[in-house]
């Protein structure tokens, strides 16, 4: 049994725990990990450690730095901004989106849009990912133009679904602001690349960057996650300190001391190893369900990939699958209990929730009631968490947990930061790129040539040739 064990050094006194306790074959017998299998990796890990340590250094990795940038410029946007606008309407996708909206999800008010009045004049928040008529033309709807602040984030800066979403948005501006429509529009993107960085410069419209070298998926802590977040209302810099935090406490070599190598290193062995290709995430927390969002997107576009570092087809990658606790225990857990052993579980757990929530006794009569009164949802909650924790052991599932001791900006700045470095980890586990995503890239190529972008003809083409059906199977 492994558990994380803190560092010298490091405040551990907010910082969340990884207990890794079930993935163990101790726990879970030959369906989990033994410290020998684990200790078979070690030389793999160290040199995995040495070539991100050398690249980070050589600023191969930029992602590792974000934690101590400096967000002046954007902590200002944030207060000039709030109390300006009722609405703030993010108009990205996949990781121009997830991100914040994890953010926004764990760290504001649940009702956020519903409340009458938000703290510091925070704006209710919106996040148009998806370009469904219906669903982006209800948006306009709920949110008045004149009254919204548009954020457009691509970092390519000509993604089909935010570039079509931004023409969109302007239109409806324009009619009703005219030429001062620029002043309803952020734009964050690449800083030389692309169409949206050129509409940027020639109009005038605000704009932040996306660095170079930070992909969309692991651009959280840049102005792609933190625009939203201060419009939101949620303290950043304690977001980038608890990431900085976490940069401390698993910069260190001792690999079977450092949380997000072990996480990267027992999810890597579950699956080639144990025939465990699928990994539940389940927060245990309807707040964090995001994360969940977030990190399925992080793991399933870093580690699922055709080619190795050497060019060789492999095929390889974890299936990432979230599920909510308390909710999917009356759903996916009959499933995850008796249904085919080939799952990691991740739990979610909170140590302490804001609202503990008492429950008043009553009904001391009927035994469905009484033992709940004088009891608090709370602990309810925490009562089924450790079912599904004890169900799973016993019935050989491997899993772990990690535990919040509350949900703020600097513990969820902890997490995200981990669980990046954990998949460019399992980038190296893999040997593949963690950072690339050329499926991404040709879906982004479809959509061009099939909606008529200059220089996508014959690939049009080949696309409506390829995508044929067979009168046989046509019922
Ligand atoms: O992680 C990634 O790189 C992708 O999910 C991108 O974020 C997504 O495809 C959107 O790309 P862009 O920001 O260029 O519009």
């Amino acid at each position: 049994m492994i558990r994380a064990k803190p560092e010298g050094g490091v405040d551990m006194s907010n910082a969340i725990k990884f207990d890794f306790t079930n993935y163990s074959d101790g726990a879970v017998g030959e369906h989990g990990i033994s410290d020998n299998l684990l200790a078979s990796l070690s030389d793999k890990a160290q040199s995995i450690h040495a070539d991100m340590a050398s690249r980070r250094t050589n600023g191969e990795l930029p992602y590792r730095d974000l934690p101590y940038q400096n967000i002046d410029d954007i902590v200002d946007f944030g207060s000039a901004s709030r109390g300006k606008f009722d609405n703030f309407v993010t108009l990205g996708i996949g990781g121009s989106a997830l991100g914040s909206q994890a953010l926004t999800q764990a760290l504001c008010h649940p009702y956020h849009n519903l409340l009458s009045s938000r703290p510091d004049g925070a704006m209710k928040m919106f996040f148009a990912d998806n370009i469904d008529p219906d669903n982006l033309s209800g948006m306009f709807d709920v949110a008045p133009p004149e009254k919204t602040l548009y954020n457009i984030i691509t970092k390519s800066g000509s993604t089909a679904e935010t570039m079509s979403a931004f023409l969109l948005a302007k239109e409806r501006l324009e009619k009703v602001l005219g030429a001062s429509w620029k002043n309803n529009v952020v734009i964050t993107t690449d800083v030389s690349k692309g169409d949206l960085r050129a509409i940027a410069d020639s109009e005038g419209i605000p704009s932040f960057i996306v660095p170079d070298g930070v992909g969309g998926r692991f651009s959280v802590f840049t102005s792609v996650g933190l625009i939203p977040a201060v419009c939101a209302g949620i303290d950043i810099k304690s977001l980038l300190a608890g990431a900085a935090a976490m940069d401390k406490r698993i910069e260190s070599s001792d690999i079977l001391d450092n949380p997000a190598y072990l996480y990267a290193m027992y999810q890597h062995l579950l699956d080639v190893k144990n025939g465990k290709p699928i990994s539940v995430m389940m927060p245990y927390s309807s707040a964090m369900y995001g994360l969940a969002d977030w990190f399925r997107q992080l793991w399933a576009e870093s580690l699922g990939k055709r080619l190795d570092l050497e060019g060789n087809e492999v095929f390889v990658g974890p299936t990432p699958v979230k599920a909510l606790g308390v909710t999917d225990q009356h759903s996916q857990v009959q499933l995850y209990i008796e249904g085919p052993i080939d799952k990691a579980f991740t739990l979610l757990a909170v140590e302490s929730f804001d609202n503990e929530l008492p429950i008043k006794s009553s009904y001391n009569e009927k035994a469905s009631l009484e033992y709940l009164g004088n009891r608090t949802l709370a602990e309810l909650m925490e009562a089924e968490r450790l079912g599904t924790v004890y169900a799973l052991t016993s019935a050989q599932r491997p899993n772990m947990t990690i535990s919040f001791p509350e949900i703020s900006a600097h513990t969820i700045g902890q997490f995200l930061y981990a669980l990046e470095v954990a998949t460019v980890f399992s980038g190296g586990l893999y040997n593949i790129d963690p950072l690339d995503q050329p499926g991404v890239e040709a879906g982004k190529i479809a959509a061009f040539a099939l909606m008529g972008r200059k220089g996508y003809e014959d690939k049009a083409a080949e696309i409506r040739n390829g995508v044929k059906s067979n009168a046989k199977y046509l019922k």
